[in-house]
C-alpha cells in the first residue's frame, strides 16, 4: 500500500468505541462470526474469505489493517454520494428520531416528497411510483404491471442483461446467473442487443448496428408472435455485463417497435439512474419515454434498501378503477425514502451531474484512450459519465477475450491477477468476466480518480503478460 492510501487511524465499533487501526483482535472477531454464521450471495461457501471493513468515508473503504481502498466500483455500483456522506447519514437519523416506520397504505410526507421528486426528473408523462425494497423486485412489479396492462404474459429481454435474482427477475437475466435457477418465469425470450465490438450481425458502423440490431428485434417480436409479448425490458446502458451503451437510434428504434405491437417499454435503469452517467435517469442522455422505469441503488446510494418503477400516466390510469395486485410491507420505508430526499437535495446543491459529465469527458475518456493505445491487453474503451468498460483481450487483432465467458479458477487466473494488482496498490476494482469497470462513487475527488487510473494503467502491465 501507499503512504497516502493508508490515511485513516482509527474506527468506531458499533457501541460508539473508537479503536486504532491496524486492529487484529477487530479483523479475527469480524471474520469468525463471518464464517461460521453468514450465507453469502452467489459463493460457495467454503471457497470465499470476505474483507472485514472497518470503516468507509466518502470514496474510500478501511479494512481492519489499516489498509485503505479507493473503490472503483462504488461497492455494487450503488454508493453514488460515496460512504457516510453527512447528509444522507443525518436524514436518516433525523427520520429515525421524528417516524421510524409507517406501512405503505397510510401517507408519509418524506414518502410522497420522494415520489413528486422522481417524477419531476422523468421524462414525458412518467409521474407516478410504487416503491420497492430494491432493483430484482421493481423489475418483478414492472413485468406484472405489463402483464395486468397488456392482458399478454411473455416478455422479451437482453442477453448479456442482469435484472435481479428474484422469479422472474433472475428469469429476465441474460447471464449465467440465471442458468441454475430455471425453469422459473416460463415466459421469457431473450434477444441479442447491440454490442459494436463484437456485433453478432459483423456489423462495421454504428448505424449499422442500431438497423441490424432492430431487425433482429423485430423478427424475434414477429416469430415469438406480437399478441403473446406484454413487454420489452432492458437496461438503458447494459451494466455487469459490459457498459454497453446503445449506438444512436437503437432506444428510438425499441420505443418504435414497442408502440407498433402494443408492447410495454421498461427501462431497467437499476445500476445506470441517478447519475451513473450524469443524468437522472440514464432515458434522458437517450432522448427516449419508456413506459415503465425501474430504479433502486443510487436514489439513496443503498444506505437503506430501496428500489421502484416509475409508471407512466397510461400504466397508473388502468389501475385507477382496478386494484394492482401487488405489495410489500416495506413498500416506501420512511428511513429510505428520507436518504432520497437527501440525495436530490445533494445532487443539486454540489452539482452532481454536471461533475460526473465533465469527470467522465475530460479525466476518464482521454485516459481510457491513452490506456487502450499503450496496452496491448486493452480490446475495447466505452462508457459514458463516471460508467466505463475496460474489455481485455488476448490478442487485439483477434478479439480473442483475456478469459473465456465465464471463466473461473485457474482460466481466470489473469483476470485474478489484474485485481490482486489494483487491490496491491489501494484499489478495488469492478472485475466482470475480460473486462474492468471504472465505477467510482459520483463525488470522487479529480485526484483520486486520476490516482485510481494510474493504478488501473499499472495493473494493466500485469495483464499485458497474457497477451499473445
Ligand atoms: C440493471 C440491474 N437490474 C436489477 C438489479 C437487481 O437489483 P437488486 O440487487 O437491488 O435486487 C441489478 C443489480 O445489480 C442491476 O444491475
Amino acid at each position: 500500500m501507499t503512504d497516502t492510501l493508508t490515511a485513516t487511524a482509527s474506527y468506531t465499533d458499533r457501541h460508539g468505541a473508537s479503536h486504532a487501526l491496524p486492529d487484529a483482535a477487530g479483523d479475527a472477531q469480524v471474520r469468525a462470526d463471518d464464517r461460521a454464521h453468514v450465507f453469502h450471495s452467489w459463493s460457495a461457501q467454503a471457497l470465499i474469505d470476505p474483507l472485514p471493513v472497518a470503516a468507509g468515508e466518502g470514496s474510500t473503504f478501511w479494512d481492519y489493517q489499516g489498509n485503505a481502498y479507493l473503490d472503483f466500483s462504488s461497492q455494487l455500483v450503488n454508493l453514488n454520494l460515496g460512504h457516510q456522506h453527512p447528509d444522507l447519514v443525518a436524514a436518516i437519523q433525523q427520520q429515525a428520531g421524528r417516524l421510524a416506520t409507517i406501512q405503505p397504505s397510510m401517507a408519509s410526507d418524506v414518502r410522497g416528497e420522494l415520489a413528486r421528486r422522481i417524477a419531476e426528473v422523468a421524462p414525458g408523462d412518467l409521474d407516478k411510483v410504487f416503491f420497492t425494497n430494491g432493483g430484482a423486485d421493481a423489475n418483478e412489479y414492472a413485468v406484472r404491471m405489463a402483464r395486468q396492462v397488456t392482458g399478454r404474459r411473455k416478455v422479451l429481454s437482453m442477453y448479456r442483461s442482469y435484472h435481479g435474482s428474484t422469479a422472474t427477475a433472475i428469469s429476465l437475466t441474460g447471464d449465467p446467473r440465471r442458468w441454475a435457477n430455471e425453469p422459473s418465469d416460463g415466459s421469457v425470450a431473450h434477444f441479442f442487443g447491440p454490442y459494436e465490438y463484437r456485433s453478432a450481425w459483423g456489423s462495421t458502423s454504428p448505424e449499422e448496428e442500431t438497423a441490424r440490431a432492430l431487425a433482429h428485434l423485430e423478427q424475434v417480436i414477429v416469430l415469438e408472435g406480437a399478441s403473446t409479448i406484454a413487454a420489452i425490458i432492458l437496461e438503458t446502458v447494459v451494466g455487469t455485463n459490459g457498459v454497453l451503451v446503445p449506438p444512436p437510434g437503437y432506444l428510438q428504434g425499441v420505443r418504435e417497435l414497442a408502440d407498433r405491437y402494443g408492447i410495454v417499454y421498461i427501462a431497467d435503469e437499476v445500476m445506470v439512474g441517478f447519475g451513473r452517467i450524469g443524468e437522472w435517469f440514464a432515458v434522458n442522455h437517450f432522448g427516449v419515454t419508456p413506459d415503465l422505469i425501474t430504479f433502486a441503488k443510487g436514489v439513496n446510494s443503498g444506505y437503506v434498501p430501496l428500489g421502484g418503477v416509475v409508471i407512466s400516466q397510461r400504466i397508473a390510469a388502468h389501475f385507477d378503477t382496478v386494484a394492482f395486485p401487488g405489495g410489500l410491507t416495506y413498500s416506501g420505508h420512511p428511513l429510505a425514502c428520507a436518504a432520497g430526499v437527501a440525495t436530490f437535495e445533494v445532487f443539486e446543491r454540489d452539482g452532481i451531474l454536471e461533475r460526473v459529465r465533465d469527470l467522465g469527458e475530460r479525466v476518464v475518456a482521454p485516459r481510457l484512450a491513452e490506456l487502450q493505445a499503450k496496452h496491448p491487453s486493452v480490446g475495447d474503451v466505452r462508457g459514458l459519465g463516471l460508467f466505463w468498460a475496460i474489455e481485455l483481450v488476448k490478442n487485439r487483432e483477434t478479439r480473442e477475450p483475456l478469459v473465456p465467458f465465464n471463466a473461473s479458477g485457474a482460466d481466470a487466473a489473469p483476470m485474478g491477477a489484474f485485481a490482486a494488482a489494483c487491490k496491491q496498490n489501494g484499489v478495488s476494482p469492478f472485475v466482470h468476466f475480460n473486462r474492468t469497470h471504472v465505477a467510482p462513487p459520483l463525488v470522487i475527488t479529480e485526484d483520486e480518480l486520476v490516482r485510481g487510473l494510474d493504478v488501473i494503467d499499472e495493473a494493466l502491465t500485469v495483464a499485458d503478460g497474457y497477451t499473445a
